[in-house]
């Protein structure tokens, strides 16, 4: 698709007749055994059918429909300004979609979806005859809108109020698209984010070198490869460095910053403070394979699978599992401090029971874990483990996670569907 990607506000308009609709008001609708084509509900006379047919297009634009449906009420409500961009899905013949492009302006945009072709071609004749320039007709499928990728997930950051709605589309306007590593020159701060090939990454970092100014800071993405591995192919491998984004880059607030053998300590600082003020939580890291975040992954990940090999769960328990304990737990609580919270001990006796019952190395204790125990820093419960409780310190602490836990708690009850 050529268009620009634009944010998108979903909006599903009446025509989605075959989505499960709220009861209706008793009286207003009558049960009648449905036709092939119907869902057994009459409404004014007519059975309400699955899917609109182009064939009745027509009394989409009857001059009642005003009158009985009162679209002004939902387009006020809709509190479209003029910039926005918006998706009209199920559009018919563009009945809301031209209304609605009068109100977000010559600026904005509506994407105005249809599975039918044959009401596509009827929504752009009613667009061109009132030169509504400003509606995109897309044909999409039942399961997919076919909406400029990019757009949807800034449309579900604006309906989650991660971004403001109209910030969105200015956000949007300072993507440029470019081709080639021409016009960079301009760049500060240069991301790489091609496949995980070391060849291609420095092959292009000595192509790119040529193309960016001398004090233009170089970093890479790489999930897993040492920055002193690629930076030699950088002219002046004082300014490159790894920052390592986690997917969905957009939201995961992590970058995992790691310095290589060569990387100026300015580089360090610019990156960082360029990270934060993105809103990022940028977490230095040495130069070591896997960083931080893929190396705990990839042992996780492989633990998952073999707990499906050795068929001890399913995929779907594991997930379960994980989402409801582990995950919900380590959005609150780091994992030094729940070994200290849950007692260094309790890590230890852990670890020697499943080595010797699953008869593998992979679960013996950490080196670190076993000069613990001998040091008795096992937590609060001994005034120390890898963090400090002395004093009031335990009671502060455990009050804090306690208390993000049950935030944490009720946002996901709340946000339950
Ligand atoms: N996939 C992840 O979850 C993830 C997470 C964090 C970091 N990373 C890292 O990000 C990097 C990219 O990973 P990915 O999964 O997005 O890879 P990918 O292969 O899906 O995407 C790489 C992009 O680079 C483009 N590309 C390929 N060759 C190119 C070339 N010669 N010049 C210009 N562009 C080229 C491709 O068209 C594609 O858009 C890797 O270093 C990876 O380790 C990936």
């Amino acid at each position: 698709m050529n268009s620009k990607p634009a944010p998108v506000f979903l909006l599903v308009l009446a025509f989605a007749l075959s989505a499960p609709a709220a009861e209706p008001a008793p009286g207003r609708y009558a049960a009648v055994s449905a036709s092939p084509d119907g869902i057994g509900k009459v409404y004014a006379g007519r059975e309400i059918a699955r899917v609109m047919s182009f064939h009745g297009a027509e009394w989409l634009e009857r001059p009642e429909r005003a009158e009985e449906e009162r679209p002004e009420l939902l387009l006020s409500a809709l509190e479209l300004k003029p910039g926005m961009t918006v998706a009209d899905i199920g559009a018919g013949t563009g009945y809301y979609s031209w209304r609605m492009a009068q109100r977000v302006g010559a600026g904005g945009t509506v994407y105005a979806v249809d599975i039918q072709p044959e009401m596509i071609r009827l929504l752009e004749q009613q667009m061109s005859r009132r030169r509504a320039a400003n509606v995109k007709a897309l044909l999409g499928t039942p399961t997919d809108p076919g909406l400029p990728p990019a757009s949807v997930d800034l449309a579900l950051m604006v309906e989650e109020q991660v971004v403001a709605g109209d910030a969105a589309a200015p956000a949007l306007e300072r993507i440029e698209e470019r081709v080639g590593l021409g016009d960079l020159g301009d760049c500060a701060f240069v991301q790489e984010a091609l496949p995980e090939s070391v060849e291609l990454k420095r092959a292009t970092f000595k192509r790119l070198s040529e193309r960016i100014s001398a004090d233009a800071i170089v970093a890479s993405t790489s999930s897993t490869i040492s920055p002193s591995h690629l930076a030699h192919a950088v002219a002046g491998p004082e300014r490159f460095l790894v920052a390592h984004w986690l997917n969905p880059a957009h939201i995961i607030p992590l970058v995992e910053v790691v310095p290589g053998q060569q990387t100026s300590a300015k580089t360090v600082e610019s990156t960082l403070r360029l990270l934060e003020r993105l809103g990022k939580t940028p977490v230095r890291c040495a130069d070591s394979p896997g960083f931080i975040g893929p190396r705990i992954q990839v042992l996780l990940m492989n633990e998952a699978v073999r707990l499906v090999e050795e068929g001890v769960a399913t995929p779907e328990d594991v997930d379960r599992a994980f989402r409801a304990g582990m995950g919900f737990r380590y959005a609150s609580v780091g994992i030094f401090e729940f070994i200290d919270w849950g007692g260094v001990d309790i890590l230890y006796r852990a670890s020697r029971y499943m080595s010797e019952a699953l008869g593998d190395d992979r679960f013996k204790p950490a080196r670190l874990v076993e000069q613990k125990m001998a040091y008795n820093e096992l937590g609060p419960k001994t005034g120390r483990g890898f963090f400090d409780y002395a004093g009031d310190r335990r009671d502060t602490f455990e009050t804090a996670k306690i208390r993000a836990l049950l935030r944490q708690l009720k946002r996901d009850r709340e946000s339950a569907p």
